[in-house]
């Protein structure tokens, strides 16, 4: 199976429940290493950048604040089918659907607050991985 990246984000809700741990605990846990990292308070404009693709949904200003309501934990991730498996591992997008002992079953609370961001494909996973993270800031991890 081929070696991915995907790109993470340990979303407000998330961070103020102080679950940092407990999620980096989850991606070691199925074999994703992190091969890059940063704590950041988005701004306006990054977040509705990075949610673009749902700026004509009628969830994206409510979306584009939550966002914005606290500092978020930015991961790239690395490992064998790393996109979907990541996704597994988050859960579904509503909490209430997510199966047992997924992250999003185990930390969030609403569809609209739910803990943690996955990108959907390899495709996505570049462009979001780009969008926040220069080539430098990503890190070999071979041994
Ligand atoms: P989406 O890309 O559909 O979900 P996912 O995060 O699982 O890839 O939607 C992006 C985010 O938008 C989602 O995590 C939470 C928010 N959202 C809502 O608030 N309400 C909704 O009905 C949907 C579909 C998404
Ligand atoms: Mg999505």
């Amino acid at each position: 199976m081929a070696i991915e990246r995907t790109f993470s984000i340990i979303k407000p809700d998330a961070v103020a429940k102080n679950v940092i741990g407990e999620i980096y605990s989850r991606f070691e846990k199925n074999d994703l290493k992190i091969v890059a990292a940063k704590m950041l308070h988005l701004t306006k404009e990054q977040a509705e950048g990075f949610y673009a693709e749902h700026s004509e949904r009628g969830f994206f200003n409510d979306l584009v604040a939550f966002m914005i309501s606290g500092p978020v934990i930015m991961q790239v991730l690395e490992g064998e089918n790393a996109v979907l498996k990541h996704r597994e591992i988050m859960g579904a997008t509503n909490p209430k659907e997510a199966a047992a002992g997924t992250i999003r079953a185990d930390f969030a609370s609403s569809i609209d607050e739910n803990a943690v961001h996955g990108s959907d494909a390899v495709e996505t996973a570049q462009r979001e991985i780009a969008y926040f993270f220069s080539d430098n800031e990503i890190c070999a991890r071979t041994r």
